[in-house]
């Protein structure tokens, strides 16, 4: 994955009913921490990393690149948006914009997921339109499953990898994300 090439970076915050996406800063950090050494988190991404090793490599003000975005409820963040180009990946997705999403745990369930990432997309939409978006997913992975399904993404395949089945998803330019 590579960050998203020919934006102008970072935009203004983006502000939704109850959310504002922005570009990092340090006060982020135990949460982007948090995010990386959650088990829960990340339970369909791999497993999460050990919590030391995360806390010496995370740098100062972290992840501080053109697609990612801080989510930010009442002022503390609680999830970042990541939309970036596809290098290695299934040929379907190669070369497109990639959309992920990671929130803390204890803002689950709130519909800020759903609400943060249609957001990202309208940005998308009016920055480079007419773009596809891509998104893997592992299928055991319901939550995710159910948000990419509401963001308007519709199967394109499914695969094996990393020894469970993983879901492509995309959506056309011309599906509004709301
Ligand atoms: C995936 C994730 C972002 C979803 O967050 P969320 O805050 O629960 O999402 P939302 O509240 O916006 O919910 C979106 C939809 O998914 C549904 N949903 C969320 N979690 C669910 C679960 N465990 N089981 C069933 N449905 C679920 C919600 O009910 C909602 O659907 P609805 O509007 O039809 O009711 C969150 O669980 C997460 O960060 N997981 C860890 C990181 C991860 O796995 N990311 C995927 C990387 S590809």
């Amino acid at each position: 994955m590579e960050p998203l090439g020919g934006v102008a970076w970072p935009p203004e915050p983006i502000k939704t009913e109850r959310l504002v996406l922005r570009e990092s800063e340090a006060r982020d950090r135990t949460a982007f921490v948090e995010l990386l050494a959650s088990p829960e988190v990340n339970t369909y991404l791999g497993g999460p990393r050990p919590r030391d090793e995360v806390e010496r490599e995370t740098p100062e003000v972290p992840e501080r690149w053109p697609g990612s975005f801080v989510v930010e409820l009442d002022g503390t963040m609680i999830g970042q948006i990541l939309l970036r180009r596809a290098t290695k990946h299934r040929p379907a997705a190669v070369g497109k914009a990639d959309l992920g999403y990671l929130f803390l745990p204890q803002a689950w369930g709130f519909g800020y997921a759903a609400e943060a990432c249609a957001a990202a997309l309208d940005w998308f939409d009016g920055v480079l339109p007419g773009e596809p978006v891509v998104l893997a997913t592992q299928t055991a992975n319901v939550g995710s499953m159910r948000l990419a399904a509401k963001l308007g993404f519709t199967e394109v395949e499914r695969f094996e990898a990393w020894g469970a089945e993983q879901w492509l998803g995309m959506r056309s330019p011309a599906t509004q994300s709301t």
